[in-house]
């Protein structure tokens, strides 16, 4: 492969999945919660090692300038669909999404259209190929592995669908279907914190720091009780006060999680073991 073959694969492969996480958030706004931390986490570092690798060697200094520009409106837009996220402004949402997804189009664009052959042209294909490879490692060096970002959005993500069951209670039908989403979001959540990251976290956890996530397992029990049924199961009569016993603890259990335990995990493991954490739970989160 050539520096700008390998240049246009690795933009496939990130705008393959920024796409298909944008269609998700257009078609309905609660989706973008996934969206923002997949871009804080693989874009944002793409354009911050692209920016002292490839853009550093090229001679147009306006032309440089401008995609240093983009980047921070690319940064920009993405803040702000998370935004109004956090605000609960979702209506805006789809439009923003499709503004992002313009900026970055156009962005990537230039760099394989207008950037590197320039380079191509401007310096040899070995020390263009040492850049790439430079570029690739910075990227990854960059990456923050925020768990803590994730986790929270997913959060988020399961409150909208929490709450729209509880605004659909008396609306059978509908109910049904939300809290079938909410069920299997909700578990594959709980899944996830016990499976791999809680139990990456013992690994690293000093004496003491697992008495917080032992806290949190046996709450995951009442919040799994709460929900055992399927949606075929569940009973008409007796949902409107399950779904509120179930914002009531969720509320509690999150919170501690935002503000007590992932804080924690974030500081305590190492970025590659993070790292490796985040690319599974994103997987599955966007499982379900
Ligand atoms: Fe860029
Ligand atoms: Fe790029
Ligand atoms: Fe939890
Ligand atoms: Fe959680």
């Amino acid at each position: 492969m050539t520096p700008s073959e390998k240049l246009h694969a690795h933009h496939e492969k990130l705008i393959g999945t920024i796409r298909n996480l944008a269609d998700r958030a257009a078609a309905d706004p609660a989706e973008s919660s996934l969206l923002v931390p997949y871009c804080s986490e693989y874009l944002v570092a793409h354009a911050e090692a692209e920016e002292v690798t490839l853009y550093k060697v090229d001679e147009d200094i306006e032309f440089v300038k401008n995609m240093i520009h983009e980047h921070r409106e690319i940064k920009h837009s993405l803040e702000l669909i998370s935004n109004a996220y956090e605000k609960g402004e979702t209506p805006v949402i789809p439009s923003m999404v499709r503004n992002f997804m313009a900026l970055l189009e156009k962005h990537f664009r230039e760099e394989e259209e207008t950037l590197m052959p320039r380079l191509s042209r401007t310096i040899s294909q070995e020390n263009l190929e040492t850049l790439i490879v430079e570029a690739h490692q910075i990227e990854a060096e960059k990456k923050k592995a925020d768990l803590w970002n994730l986790f929270e959005f997913d959060h988020k993500r399961i409150d909208i669908c929490v709450d729209r069951l509880r605004r659909s209670v008396g609306e059978m039908e509908s109910a049904r279907k939300l809290y079938s989403v909410s069920r299997a979001r909700l578990l594959k959540h709980i899944e996830l914190e016990e499976t791999v990251l809680f139990a990456a976290f013992g690994e690293h956890a000093e004496a003491g720091q697992m008495g917080p996530v032992q806290v949190m397992i046996a709450e995951h029990r009442e919040i799994t009780s709460l929900i055992g049924a399927s949606s075929d199961s569940v009973d008409e009569k007796a949902l409107p006060s399950l779904v509120d016993t179930l914002i009531g603890k969720l509320a509690v259990h999150n919170k501690k999680e935002e503000l007590i335990l992932y804080p924690l995990i974030n500081r305590s493991m190492p970025r590659g073991e993070r790292e490796k954490v985040f690319k599974v739970c994103f997987g599955g989160f966007a499982s379900v």
